[in-house]
């Protein structure tokens, strides 16, 4: 049965692999046999992933990629094929946040996060779609959040960006079959340098500590099992959909 789940031979390319939630990605699916391909801004940091993988006995690479740059998303991916000649899983999980009451927030500001949250997932999509396409085999996994269920104050650029992506990958799913499967992820809250102002909110930890079933916030290992199972051919027939990973925080009324 490990097998269903197994990305032996697969090449990941994994977008925010330098830290929070996309490093223990790139180790999980790394530990799963895949070569991951960790991209992201910060070099130094995607370095610090790939040396931990390489610890592990994995394989990785570092792809230096700003998602918000269309030119360089290109040649970085037109790279990546030309070096492992595919891609086999995309996994687009960088994202950023800003915190800002909608009367307060400049054009430019709520731009910033649906070029980031959404448009550059597009961008990646699109790219190393193509090639998918080509090549008659894909996965593509897209990271939205419960934030594409519920809406909350402040963080209004997010929200619908988040709120895009689920519906991006329902188009995509609609575009990309029957071959490649696209599929998103929604977490609930898990702890990152992404929500440091709401783990030093006591009342926002006791809201979430009483509305998720499982009575906690979220560990970046619970998204383990639902990676794997979208980026591996145990997700073969599962597309367009969006599993919430959330502890019941979006299904339960406590
Ligand atoms: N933590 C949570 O509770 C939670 C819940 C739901 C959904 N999510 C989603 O999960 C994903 C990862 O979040 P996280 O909590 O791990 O956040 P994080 O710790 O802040 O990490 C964000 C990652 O995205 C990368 N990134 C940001 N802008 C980028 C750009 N323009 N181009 C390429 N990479 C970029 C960052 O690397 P560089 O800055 O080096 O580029 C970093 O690796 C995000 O999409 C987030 O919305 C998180």
């Amino acid at each position: 049965m490990a097998d269903l789940f197994s990305m032996k031979n697969r090449v990941v390319l994994l977008t925010g692999a330098s830290r929070g939630l996309g490093r223990d990605m790139a180790l999980t699916l790394a530990a799963a046999g895949a070569t991951v391909l960790c991209a992201g801004r910060t070099v130094k940091e995607l370095e610090s992933t790939a040396r931990a993988i390489a610890r592990k006995g994995g394989k990785a690479q570092v792809v230096p990629i700003d998602i918000t740059d269309e030119a360089q998303v290109r040649e970085q991916v037109e790279a990546v094929v030309r070096r492992h000649r595919r891609i086999d899983v995309l996994v687009n999980n960088a994202g950023i946040i800003y915190r800002e009451a909608i009367v307060d927030t400049p054009t430019d500001t709520f731009r910033k996060a649906i070029e980031t949250d959404l448009t550059g997932q597009f961008v990646m999509a699109r790219e190393v779609g193509r090639h998918m396409l080509a090549r008659k085999y894909g996965r593509i996994v897209n990271i939205s959040s419960v934030m594409a269920i519920l809406g909350r104050a402040s963080v209004a650029g997010y929200v619908a960006a988040k709120h895009g992506l689920v519906g991006l990958t329902k188009n995509l799913a609609a575009e990309f079959g029957p071959h490649v499967t696209a599929n998103a992820i929604a977490p609930g809250y898990i702890r990152t340098e992404l929500n440091v102002p709401l783990q030093q909110n006591a009342a926002f930890n006791a809201m979430l500590e009483q509305r998720t079933a499982a009575h906690r916030w979220g560990k970046p290992e619970d998204l383990r099992g639902p990676l794997l199972l979208l980026s591996s051919d145990a997700g073969a027939y599962m597309t367009g959909h969006t599993l919430v990973v959330d502890g019941g925080l979006t299904t339960i009324l406590a």
